[in-house]
């Protein structure tokens, strides 16, 4: 089966219907890390677009936000602001939709989360964040697993503990695909549709091959300058549009 998966959309359909565009052809389920919603403009289209496609969604932490402010208390003042707009606009079916999304989803090979495992806040960006969780992994806390897919930093990247114990990030390819040693435990980030941070204005997902144990990551170009548009229409912080332009 070949997975698509996604993450951190943040409600830019320009950018979300471009990577649907992109693996129409290439996926026989869609799976999304979290964060429908927040940021960007378009969240009701978002979520419009996810249900039409019958896409799979774990809850985000800005759409626990969007469904209840209280979770908003430690966000920085744009995400903040994004997300009283977001409240306001979204609509109560669609405030409904977010509530229903389940914390973490499990693979036949894997476990799905947004931020980690245990906290869909927290964060998997450090080498001992990452060692914790692969840690946890190997013990069987999660059940027996080797790949756990993440989200939330807004960055692609490969985690791998070796069956010696060793934790260290692997490069991705300059074509992208990367082959699985399915001895070895895994940690996998497909980066955000909406809003990249690796310093690359393009949408990053990547297609989980779960029978030839591949994942081909997936930049995809779409038309930022719409998005943009979008936000500065909608009044919400100009930084949130500039970011979008390098990407971080
Ligand atoms: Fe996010």
């Amino acid at each position: 089966m070949r997975v698509a998966v996604v993450s951190d959309i943040h409600a830019n359909i320009d950018a979300f219907q471009a990577v649907v565009n992109d693996f129409e052809k290439q996926a026989d389920r869609i799976l999304n890390l979290g964060d429908l919603v927040g940021y960007n403009a378009s969240p009701n289209e978002c979520v419009k677009l996810a249900r039409d496609i019958g896409m799979h969604s774990i809850l985000g932490n800005h759409d626990l936000a969007a469904c209840n402010l209280a979770f908003a208390e430690n966000f920085n003042i744009f995400a903040r602001n994004a997300i009283l707009w977001t409240r306001k606009n979204l609509t109560h079916e669609n405030i409904q939709f977010l509530n229903d999304l389940q914390k973490n989803h499990r693979l036949s090979c894997g476990l799905a989360c947004h931020g980690s495992p245990d906290d869909t806040s927290s964060y998997i960006s450090l080498p001992f964040q990452a060692r914790a969780t692969l840690k946890r992994m190997r013990k069987g806390i999660w059940g027996q697993i080797n790949v756990c897919l993440f989200g939330h930093t807004h960055k692609r990247k490969i985690w791998r503990m070796d069956v010696r114990g060793k934790v260290a990030p692997v490069e991705i390819p300059l074509d992208g695909m990367i082959r699985l040693n399915m001895d070895e435990l895994y940690l996998l980030n497909p980066g955000s549709v909406g809003q990249p941070r690796n310093g690359d204005s393009r949408s990053s997902y990547f297609i989980f091959d779960t029978e030839t144990n591949t994942v081909s990551f997936k930049l995809v170009k779409y038309n930022v300058a719409s998005t943009i548009k979008k936000i500065t229409e909608a009044n919400l912080p100009e930084f949130l549009a500039k970011r979008l332009l390098d990407g971080t």
